[in-house]
């Protein structure tokens, strides 16, 4: 399958015609990756903020997002009980004054060996559903990340892979290619692919956002088959702009004609 992949984005590197793009986001269906529940993290810090990020989204064609709090034992010490009734509060307030959205309530766990701990009770844990377009295989999906100035741990890498995927649980791997440490020693990327983790780029990435080698290296994996999402990561509004700027991306119109974006079977179970 992957190699099937590897081929229909090597027409990547082919020389783009000065051809319009206009790429649809509303098949895009869901946003994966975001920020929006009220004063939990370095996202939006108010209902105001939320509801009108919300709406942003919406007026890009989203009509599920999942949203993702950070959670991190030092800065954010999120856990279900303190999140899930801001997430009603919010769907309350969305539903109150927003067209219909679906809203979803995952997290995005930070590696460390509190996330090894928090695995014991792998029921507990804020996890996403899906449907894989390409293969019907259904998936209950939990979202993690690595510190952006050291290497993850391997070993607690491996364990913590390991244990998410005999809980039964899909690991997805936020932002892959912010990682600095990948950008030179992208192997570790080819491993985690290897292994069943999803990998997911930013809409920012792509816009070359976080930096050059950020985005080369985001193209490399989309273009071994090794990334199955495109995701926002919206804290604030550029966020959002970088997925409007998507609308004219060659990379993006590949990945969607590709048919291998996990984006349109998120919240299908
Ligand atoms: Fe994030």
């Amino acid at each position: 399958m992957f190699t099937a992949i590897r081929n229909i984005f090597r027409f990547t590197k082919k020389k783009e015609s000065n051809r319009q793009i206009n790429n649809d986001l509303s098949v895009l269906i869901s946003d994966v990756h975001s920020h929006l529940v009220p004063g939990v993290d370095d996202g939006s810090p108010d209902m105001e903020t939320s509801v009108a990020l919300i709406r942003r989204l919406q007026d890009l064609g989203f009509t599920k997002l999942v949203i993702t709090p950070h959670i991190m034992v030092d800065l954010y010490p999120n856990t279900p009980e303190i999140l899930q009734p801001k997430f009603e509060e919010l769907k309350a307030e969305v539903a109150k004054q927003l067209p219909p959205i679906e809203l979803f309530l995952g997290a995005e766990y930070f590696l460390d060996t509190e996330l090894l701990d928090l695995l014991s009770k792998p029921s507990e844990l804020l996890t996403f559903q899906g449907i894989d377009p390409m293969n019907g295989e259904k998936m209950e999906m939990i979202l993690f990340e690595f510190a952006f100035h050291l290497p993850p741990n391997y070993d607690l890498l491996a364990e913590i892979v390991f244990k998410m995927q005999t809980s039964g649980l899909t690991p997805v791997l936020a932002h892959c290619a912010r990682y600095p440490y990948f950008h030179k020693d992208r192997s570790e990327l080819k491993k985690l692919h290897k292994k069943g983790v999803i990998l997911t780029v930013n809409a920012a990435t792509l816009c070359g956002k976080y930096g050059a080698l950020a985005k080369e290296t985001a193209l490399h994996a989309i273009e071994n088959g090794w990334v199955r999402m495109v995701c926002s990561d919206t804290h604030s509004p550029h966020h959002i702009a970088s997925v409007k700027e998507l609308e004219s991306s060659p990379i993006l119109e590949k990945m969607i004609e590709s048919g291998t974006l996990l984006n349109p079977g998120i919240g299908l179970s």
